[in-house]
This record gives structure tokens, C-alpha cells and sequence, in this order.
């Protein structure tokens, strides 16, 4: 297939002039949005218009006689293609692709002009449209666009399916003439060694393949091998050639559990919108990719669910090379329509299915709208479509209603009891009667928004209820997994959010930068040391200047205290999150060993003073209890304390103040050796931090867009989450900036976007501020 995805030109108002030829148009390339939109405040308003977009086709002469084919991958949400001025097809699905044969409406040897008449309002006769919908439906073609140039009888898409772990199953129709043709089915490595090939009939549809030593598909080591498939003539001349690449598993929910190659898994994972800032779901390869890379190697999870309807091919197919479980369903929020809309539906998950099957990562089939009552003819058939078109996946549908009709393999339920003092999860029998498996597709989200600025003590909240409910879905063996709502912040309907219409219930923000909670998923991963205190230890941010507990996230054994370099105390996961594999570390001691260490107190006397001060640092002086009181009266008699002698100790243990300025040190450690560290003090310099997702850009059939990521540290590497100050971004070679180039960070983070224009070369991005040096990146594309 060949890409065409450059030179198209756009309207925001579509007409049969602009259709053929005429009026003013924009230059643009694909991916594209109909309109940029604003970080905060975006509005339907930004993408709702029913738009055109248009590009000559050259077909040469010697093209005569093949088949010609356009493909759209991500057109929202009405498209309607026309050829010459004619209508070829129409696609009434912003989430899937469609395919269109265009060969007798196109003249080879001339120009051919195709155009799309594409209506991104939010139109009610199908899905997800018809009533409320929490998140903005951006408008655009804004995934690829393929021309597909094909023999009269050419090789239709494989499908391989695996049965165990040492059989594929290759599908490979042929579409046309096959009387006299043969077939050669290959199994390869991913690295192109052969394994096995074998010749058949060109008409046989399909073919079992022996691969006993097939390497299974697997989230450590997600190994994938590719089926080619070769089309040849009597004289063994070679008319056609498909290829797609499969992964072998075997995935099974068994007594409650769920089974990935007869291993035990517990699914633990996160939501993800396909959004970014600015350009809506506009966004090439690269970063699609960079999510799915996110989610595993930096927020550690093991599953994503494609919230709420089929995603990037490319998203998808880094989870299949990544080694993610996906959850993928229908798009759709809440409402049904009437009979045509149910019916789009179906379609809808017929073309999911058709289009997702060969993602190894898939291992369950979404059939019912989200959150969406019992409808059980309706649901009968999205069942009965997604079965037969793939026996070897199971089914799923995320409600919020207890106990609804469980017409799926998989009850999929989102569980939002918990709001903090109560428990993380529902017990299974109040969810559901049947003996199915039970998995929490959401928590959390609206329950607790949490801004990257909102006060640490919330942050720190909204991340100990992640905590708290993936601890309760690990702990009953009544789930098969939980994902929580969600990866990131996006952007929302009036009737949802924040005041800016933003979602604030992200674990990270919009552009991908970490809250706290971040760091509680991190944490549950062994992928690299992860140490994060969320407390920050400036005395001016307590009430009463007392700094309380503290809570680290880390996948170390044990943390270790330092305060000034001297040894405080260890501590360990907290007993209240036995279930998770890293439950978080609660530092309730910061005066620990130092009375000893420090004072040269013996043991028991350390022990009493300490008690004394640590009922202070947890209560306040005035919210001493009698027996608080009574032990602090009976210290002080029986170690002969003056008053003088309690101010002192106050103010060195408990105040922080005066002479030299606190240091607190954290020690992440594990089998005994040091693996993180974090320090915490007062801090006088800032400087800028970059996390880019690439700086070697590509141009060619698609332009490249990398993302950065920004943070604003102190020098001890923590975020400056007070200064909003303004950073002004610039570059100077083939690229631009997308978005505005001076923005404020929020919670000291934010990003911005780069996009090539078409040039190949080098360019720096500058990035500056009046408070910080100024950060340079050196970027590269090659065409
Ligand atoms: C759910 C819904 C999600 C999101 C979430 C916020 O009800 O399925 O799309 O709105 O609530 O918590």
C-alpha cells in the first residue's frame, strides 16, 4: 500500500465546488484536525463543521487493468469519499477504518481528483452521539490514508489464528480468478528465518501449520513470528505477496482467574483516550507508539484498555512488540439509539473485530456501549458478531449497573465505591450473581480529580486510592484485574471537568508528565528503581508547621531516612497494602535513631523522648491527649528536663529551624545496596528538565511530530510545582512548533509539540525562561 498522505487541501466548509476543484482550500498532511484546539476551554465547537478535503490521484496509464483501492484509517466521524466527483463510498465511524474500491471511477493516464466530504458534528444517528459523552470527539482524517494498487485477482488480508502454542491456523483468501494458482504459506521469525512453508491450492482458504517450537507471546518477552503469504502463477512467477505478523498464547479466564500461557496473570492497568493537546487525535506513528511505551516502561502496567473505542493501529501494534494486554471495545458512552444506530453498532463491532484480530495484545472484545443499561437483542447480536467473526477471544462490556444481564464471558464492571476512608472495592456478590470472571474496567477518576498543581496532600490522596483499590481488587481472588481511570487529563464535554472542561483524573497530565500517582504504578513494576515522596517536607506547607506522615511509592525492600546525613530510621510497605506487590512506605518516624545518635541519649531515654516529640509532630501541642501529656510530664521528672532543655528539642527534631538548613535524605534499598535516592531541602536554583519522545524525526510520505515533555526542578531534582513561570519555545530548521510557543508550566510541568515541514536537516529546539538557563535540544531528520 502506498501512502498518501501529503498534499491534500482543506475547507472548514465543504460544497460540490470545493468537491471539484474550486474555491479556497489550505494545503495540508495527514494526520490532520480540522482545527487546533486550546489546552484549556476546548469546545465541540472547535471541530464541529462538516469539512473537505481533497488530492489529486496521478494513476498512469500502465495502471490499466489493476484494481485501486482507497483506505482511511481514522476519518471522523462521517465520511463520505467521492472520485471524480462521484460518490464512492460512505463510513459512518469515526474509530475504524474503511476501504473503498474505486477502480471504475478512476481514468488512468489522467488525473483523478478524490475528495471527502467529512462531517465531525457530533451527529445523534450514531455512535457515540445521541447524548452526554465524557471527553471531546475531535474531527479530522487524522489517522493514515492508503492508495492500495492490486491484480485483478490478488491475495485478500491473512488471518492467523494460533491453537496452542505450536499450531497457526493461516486464513488467506483470494479475491478473483484462482483456478490454476498456487498458494506458498510461510512462517517466519520477526527476523525473516524461515520455519516452515508450505504450497497449496490457491483456492484452499485455509491451511494449519505445525510450529512446535514456537516461543510463546508473552508480557516479559512478547516474541512475534509473520506468516507470508505468496501468490504464484503455473510457472511459479510470483503474482501477489501478503504478510502479517501473529504472536502464539493462549489466554484463558479459568476459576476467576485470568491465564496468559497457562500462567497466572492479575490484569493491572489504565484507561487511554487517543488525545493530545492542540491537535485533538491528530498525531503520526511515533506518538502512538510513545504512549503504549509510556504505559509499560514508565508507569509499569501490564493491561490498557482503549477507552472508549478502537485505537491506533500503531498504538496497537507497540503493545503487540511491547508485550501489553489490551481490552479493546466499540466506541460509545453511555447511550443507545434506535434501530439504525444499533445498528451501526454492530458494524462498528464487526469492523473492529475485522480490523483488530491479528493484535496478539487483544485479549478481550468489548461488545457493549460503556456503561450502557441491559439491552439484551442488542447485545445478543454484538456477541453473537464478535464470536463468530474471532471463536478464540472472549467477550466483555463495561457496565456500572450491578448485577445486569451477563450476556459476555467477562463481567466487566466499574467500580467507583471508593472515596477514601471506606474500602477500595466491592465485594464480588454485591457486583454480580453469576460465577464469571469480575474485572474493574474504572476507578477512581471523577471520584477524585487531582490537578499536577493541586495541593500535595490531595496528589498524594488521589494516589493512595489507586493504591487502595487495585490493593482490594488483589486481594478478595475475586478479580481478574483492575484498570483504573485513566493514563492522562483530556479535554471534555461542558457537562464534565474542571470549569476548563479538562478531566483532571489523569494520573498523569495531558501532555504526559507525572502525578503522583504515576509513580504508585511505577512502583508496582520491577522494570527500574522507582522512589517517590510525595510529601514535601518544607514545613510551611503543614498545617501548624508539623510535617506529619510521609508516604514514599518505591519498589525497594526497605526506604531509609537521613536527616543532615545522619541516620534516622528504615521502614518498609505499609501492612495495609499486603496484596500489592509494592505497597507504599509510610515514614511515621523523623526523629528515629537521632536522640542516640546525636544527643548521646541511652536507649530507653531515646525511646521516651522520642515517643514524646513524635505525639507532637502527629498531633500539635494542643492536641495532646491525657496520657500524651502524662508521658511528657513523666520524661521530663524522670530525666530531670527543664523547659529550656523541651524548646531545644522541639526546635531541632521537630521545628527544622535555625542553623543549618534541613536536609532530608531518602534511600531507596534493595538486596542491601543503595538503587534510589531522593533529597529534599530548601532550594535556591531551578532548571529545566526534557523528556522528548524521539530526536531523530523522519520526513517523507508523513510528516513526524516528536513530543517534549517539560519539568521545572530545583537542584535537587525536585518539581518546582510553585513557579508558573512563562517558557518560551523556538527552533530554527524544518520544523515547527504546534501550539503556542510561550506557555505557562501548571504544577511545574507542561510540554509542547514539534512537527517537521517537509525539509530534511537539523534543528535545535531552544526552550528559556527568566528564571532557569536556557535548554537546548538538538534534533535530526532524514527523509
Ligand atoms: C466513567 C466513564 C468514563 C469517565 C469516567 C470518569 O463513568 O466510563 O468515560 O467518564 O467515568 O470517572
Amino acid at each position: 500500500m502506498i501512502r498518501i498522505n501529503n498534499n491534500w487541501e482543506f475547507t472548514e466548509q465543504w460544497s460540490e465546488r470545493f468537491r471539484d476543484g474550486d474555491g479556497d482550500a489550505v494545503n495540508v498532511r495527514l494526520p490532520h484536525t480540522v482545527r487546533l484546539s486550546p489546552l484549556h476551554y476546548a469546545t465541540p465547537a472547535d471541530y464541529e463543521m462538516i469539512s473537505g478535503y481533497r488530492r489529486i490521484l496521478d494513476l498512469p496509464s500502465d495502471l490499466k487493468g489493476k484494481r485501486i483501492f482507497i483506505q482511511m484509517d481514522g476519518a471522523a466521524h462521517i465520511a463520505e469519499l467521492f472520485v471524480n466527483g462521484e460518490k464512492a463510498s460512505e463510513h459512518r465511524c469515526g474509530y475504524t477504518a474503511f476501504r473503498t474500491e474505486i477502480t471504475d471511477k478512476v481514468s488512468f493516464g489522467k488525473e483523478n481528483r478524490i475528495a471527502v466530504r467529512l462531517d465531525s458534528t457530533e451527529n445523534k444517528s450514531i455512535p457515540p452521539f445521541g447524548f452526554v459523552i465524557d471527553y471531546l470527539t475531535f474531527g479530522g482524517l487524522y489517522r493514515d490514508c492508503w492508495l492500495d494498487i492490486r491484480n485483478k485477482t490478488y491475495l485478500e488480508e491473512p488471518y492467523v489464528t494460533t491453537l496452542g502454542l505450536s499450531t497457526a491456523e493461516v486464513e488467506c483468501p483470494v479475491n478473483g480468478e484462482a483456478d490454476h494458482l498456487v498458494k506458498r504459506v510461510s512462517i517466519l521469525t520477526e527476523k525473516g528465518d524461515s520455519i516452515i512453508s508450505v504450497e497449496i491450492s490457491a483456492s484452499r482458504e485455509k491451511v494449519t501449520l505445525p510450529v512446535p517450537d514456537a516461543i510463546p507471546w508473552d508480557l516479559d518477552n512478547p516474541i512475534r513470528y509473520q506468516c507470508v503469504i505468496e501468490l504464484l502463477d503455473d510457472d511459479g512467477d510470483l503474482l501477489d505477496q501478503v504478510s502479517v505478523k501473529f504472536g502464539f498464547r493462549t489466554m484463558e479466564f479459568r476459576n476467576g482467574s485470568f491465564f496468559l500461557n497457562d500462567k497466572e496473570v492479575f490484569i493491572r492497568g489504565l484507561n487511554r483516550h487517543q488525545c493530545y493537546p492542540y491537535v485533538g487525535y491528530a498525531v503520526p506513528e511515533a506518538l502512538q507508539r510513545e504512549d503504549a511505551r509510556i504505559l509499560k516502561e514508565e508507569l509499569q502496567v501490564n493491561a490498557v484498555r482503549t477507552s472508549h473505542y478502537p485505537q491506533s493501529h500503531y498504538f496497537l501494534d507497540e503493545c503487540d512488540r511491547l508485550g501489553l494486554l489490551v481490552f479493546t471495545e466499540l466506541p460509545g458512552w453511555q447511550h443507545i439509539g434506535d434501530e439504525d444506530w444499533k445498528k451501526q453498532a454492530c458494524e462498528n463491532v464487526r469492523e473492529m473485530v475485522l480490523q483488530y484480530r491479528q493484535h496478539p495484545s487483544i485479549f478481550l472484545w468489548g461488545v457493549r456501549i460503556n456503561e450502557s443499561m441491559d439491552d439484551d437483542t442488542f447485545y445478543e447480536e454484538t456477541n453473537r458478531i464478535a464470536h463468530e467473526l474471532d471463536p478464540t477471544r472472549c467477550t466483555s462490556g463495561v457496565r456500572y449497573i450491578e448485577n445486569s444481564h451477563l450476556l459476555e464471558d467477562v463481567y466487566s464492571y466499574n467500580d467507583f465505591s471508593h472515596n477514601g476512608p471506606n474500602a477500595g472495592a466491592k465485594k464480588k456478590k454485591d457486583v454480580m450473581k453469576e460465577d464469571a470472571p469480575l474485572l474493574i474496567s474504572e476507578a477512581n477518576g471523577h471520584m477524585f480529580p487531582t490537578k499536577a498543581w493541586d495541593p500535595w496532600e490531595k496528589r498524594q490522596e488521589h494516589a493512595l486510592r489507586h493504591a487502595r483499590v487495585l490493593n482490594a481488587a488483589m486481594a478478595d481472588g475475586d478479580h481478574v484485574g483492575c484498570y483504573q481511570w485513566c493514563m492522562f487529563d483530556y479535554p471534555t464535554h461542558q457537562d464534565f471537568g474542571s470549569g476548563d472542561r479538562i478531566c483532571y483524573h489523569g494520573v498523569m497530565d495531558y501532555f504526559r508528565n507525572p502525578k503522583s500517582a504515576a509513580f504508585f504504578y511505577a512502583s508496582q513494576g520491577e522494570g527500574y528503581p522507582v522512589l517517590e515522596v510525595t510529601s514535601p517536607m518544607d514545613i510551611g506547607d503543614y498545617a501548624a508547621g508539623m510535617i506529619g506522615d510521609v508516604t514514599c511509592f518505591t519498589n525497594a525492600d526497605e526506604v531509609r531516612l537521613y536527616k543532615n546525613d545522619k541516620y534516622v530510621a528504615t521502614f518498609k510497605a505499609d501492612g495495609k497494602f499486603k496484596a500489592l506487590p509494592h505497597g507504599p512506605v509510610t515514614i511515621n518516624d523523623t526523629v528515629g535513631n537521632l536522640l542516640i545518635s546525636e544527643e548521646g541519649y541511652p536507649a530507653d531515654k531515646a525511646n521516651l523522648l522520642r515517643k514524646c516529640l513524635l505525639s507532637m509532630k502527629d498531633k500539635g501541642l494542643a492536641g495532646l491527649s491525657a496520657s500524651d501529656k502524662a508521658r511528657l510530664g513523666y520524661a521530663m521528672l524522670r530525666y530531670g528536663l527543664t523547659f529550656e532543655d523541651g524548646v531545644r528539642l522541639y526546635g531541632i527534631y521537630l521545628g527544622n529551624w535555625g542553623g543549618a538548613a534541613t536536609q532530608w535524605r531518602f534511600d531507596g534499598i534493595k538486596d542491601d545496596q543503595v538503587v534510589s535516592s531522593i533529597t529534599k531541602a530548601p532550594a535556591n536554583t531551578l532548571h529545566l528538565e526534557v523528556k522528548v519522545s524521539h530526536t531523530d524525526l523522519s520526513e517523507g510520505d508523513v510528516y513526524d511530530m516528536a513530543a517534549v515533555r517539560i519539568r521545572l526542578l530545583d537542584e535537587f531534582n525536585n518539581v518546582a510545582c510553585y513557579a508558573p513561570i512563562p517558557i518560551t519555545a523556538q527552533v530554527d530548521g524544518p520544523a515547527e512548533i504546534i501550539g503556542p510557543s510561550t506557555f505557562t508550566l501548571e504544577g511545574g510541568m507542561g510540554g509542547t509539540f514539534i512537527r517537521t515541514t517537509g525539509e530534511s536537516g537539523t534543528f535545535t529546539l531552544v526552550l528559556s525562561s527568566d528564571q532557569t538557563e536556557d535548554l537546548k535540544l538538538n534534533f535530526k531528520v532524514s527523509k
